[in-house]
C-alpha cells in the first residue's frame, strides 16, 4: 500500500511535540552512555504518554540504550526492554533496574577490599593490542580486575556498575578512563594510534572507583524512577512474554543499510567478554530489502502477539528509499506498512519530519552527514487505538 495523504504528519504541526523540548531534555539516568542510533527520550516520553497510561506495561523489542523503557518507568509505567545485543542489554537492564548511591558506594567498599585481598597478578600482555591503545597502564589493570570480579555477577546493582563501566570506558571527560575519543561509540584502534601520536596526546591515569563514583553521582542526580521494570536479551523474533500481555510498544527497527552496530560498541563488548564479530553474526543487520522485509515480517508477527486489542506499536524509521529491481527505488516505510497490514495492524498515522543535522542520530566520525535525515514513524494499531490527551503539558493539537 501507499501511505494516503490523510494519514501524514508532521510533528512540526503537532502543538508541543518531542521537538519543542529542550535539547538534551530528560532525566540525567538516560546519560548513562551514549550510543549511535539512538531516539530522544522526549520522542518516546511524547508516546508513552499518548498512548498508554499509568501502571501499563511498555515494551521496546529493540531497546539500545534503554530510552524507551526508562522512559516508561519514569511516568510510572512498566518499562520492558529487550535487546540481542549484549551491551545494549546491560545498559537497558541498569536503567530499568538501577542501584541506589548508597547501594553503589557499598558496592566500591567490598569490592576494593576483595581485589585487594585476592593479590591478583594482571598480565597486561595478554590484553589485545587494540584495547592497549586507548589506556594508561594503570589505569588498563584496574580496569581488567573490577572486569574479572565483574563478569560472573548478574544481580542488579553489579549490573549497574556494568552499565556505568560501559558509560566510562572511552570518551572525552575527566571521568572517562581512555584517552580523549568519542563517548558514542568505540573508534578504530588504528585511528586513536594515529591521533594519539599526531596530537601528542597523554594517556590519562585514572582510578576507576574514583570515575565510577563521579559518573553514578551525574547519572543519578535526580534519584531513580518510582517504578522498576525488566530487561530480556533475546532476539526480538521470540520474546519471553504472553500474548496480549503489552499495552504500548515503542521501537526503532535495526536500519537497512546499517551493518555496524556491533563494531560501534567492539571495546563496550570486550570488556563484557564477547567478541563483537559473534554478535555482528546474531544482530538483523542487512542490505537487501527483501531479507530485512522477512526480518520485519516476524519481528511484528511477535509484536502483535503480545500486544493486546485496541493498542498502538510505533516503529521509527529512518526514511530510506530501497533500491529494488530495474533500478528503481522503493519507500521503505510503505514496504514495512504493507508488512505490517499484512500481519494484521492497522496504519493509523505516520508521522513525516526531518531531523536537524545536529540531532541525526546515526552521525558518526567518517559519516557525519550520513544521519538519518528524515524521521518517518509509522504508529500501527492492533484493533482501534485511542490517544489520550489527557496530559496538559503536551497535547496532541495538530494544525496546519
Ligand atoms: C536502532 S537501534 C535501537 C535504538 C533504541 N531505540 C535507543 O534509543 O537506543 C536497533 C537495535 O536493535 C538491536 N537488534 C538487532 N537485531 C536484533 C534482534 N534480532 N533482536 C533484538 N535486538 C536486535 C541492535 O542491537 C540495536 O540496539
Amino acid at each position: 500500500m501507499t501511505i494516503t495523504n490523510s494519514l501524514i504528519i508532521s510533528s512540526y504541526n503537532i502543538k508541543d511535540s518531542w521537538k519543542t523540548a529542550p535539547t538534551r531534555w530528560g532525566h540525567p539516568l538516560h546519560k548513562m552512555v551514549s550510543r549511535i542510533g539512538s531516539f530522544p527520550p522526549a520522542l518516546a516520553h511524547w508516546f508513552i504518554i499518548k498512548f498508554s497510561r499509568p501502571g501499563d506495561v511498555i515494551l521496546d523489542p529493540f531497546s539500545g540504550k534503554g530510552t524507551a523503557p526508562l522512559e516508561a518507568c519514569l511516568t510510572g509505567r512498566i518499562g520492558i526492554g529487550n535487546d540481542l545485543a549484549p551491551d545494549a542489554f546491560v545498559v537497558t537492564h541498569a536503567k530499568v533496574r538501577p542501584a541506589t548511591l548508597s547501594e553503589i558506594y557499598e558496592w566500591i567498599r567490598v569490592a576494593r577490599a576483595s581485589i585487594k585481598r585476592s593479590a591478583i597478578h594482571i598480565d597486561l600482555d595478554e590484553v589485545p593490542d587494540e584495547v592497549k591503545v586507548f589506556y594508561h597502564k594503570e589505569t588498563l589493570k584496574q580496569i581488567l580486575l573490577v572486569r574479572r570480579y565483574l563478569l560472573d555477577k548478574f544481580d542488579n546493582i553489579s549490573t549497574f556498575i556494568k552499565g556505568l563501566m560501559l558509560g566510562i570506558l572511552h570518551g572525552p571527560c575527566e571521568y572517562h578512563l581512555s584517552v580523549k575519543c568519542s563517548h558514542s561509540f568505540s573508534m578504530s584502534p588504528n585511528y586513536i594510534k594515529k591521533y594519539v601520536r599526531k596530537n601528542k596526546l597523554k594517556k590519562p591515569k585514572r582510578d576507576v572507583f574514583e570515575c565510577l563514583v563521579k559518573k553514578a553521582l551525574r547519572v543519578l542526580a535526580e534519584g531513580i524512577p518510582p517504578v522498576r521494570g525488566l530487561a530480556f536479551n533475546n532476539d526480538a523474533k521470540k520474546l519471553p512474554l504472553d500474548d496480549d500481555s503489552v499495552d504500548l510498544i515503542i521501537t526503532s527497527p535495526p536500519y537497512l543499510n546499517v551493518l555496524t552496530t556491533a563494531w560501534d560498541n567492539w571495546l563496550r563488548l570486550w570488556f563484557l567478554n564477547h567478541d563483537y564479530k559473534d554478535v555482528e553474526k546474531k544482530l538483523a543487520q542487512t542490505s537487501s530489502l527483501s531479507i530485512y522485509l522477512n526480518h520485519m515480517k516476524d519481528f511484528l508477527g511477535e509484536f502483535y502477539r503480545v500486544l493486546k486489542q485496541n493498542k498502538a506499536c510505533v516503529v521509527v524509521l529512518g526514511d530510506m528509499k530501497a533500491r529494488v529491481k530495474n533500478g528503481k527505488e522503493r519507500s521503505l516505510v510503505d514496504a514495512v506498512s504493507e508488512v505490517g497490514e499484512s500481519i494484521g495492524f492497522n496504519v493509523k498515522m505516520l508521522v513525516d519530519d526531518d531531523i536537524k543535522s545536529q540531532n541525526k542520530y546515526l552521525a558518526q566520525h567518517k559519516h557525519r552527514n550520513h544521519g538519518l535525515s528524515r524521521e518517518k514513524i509509522i504508529i500501527f494499531e492492533k484493533g482501534s487505538a485511542p490517544i489520550f490527551d489527557h496530559d496538559p503539558l503536551w497535547s496532541l493539537q495538530i494544525s496546519g
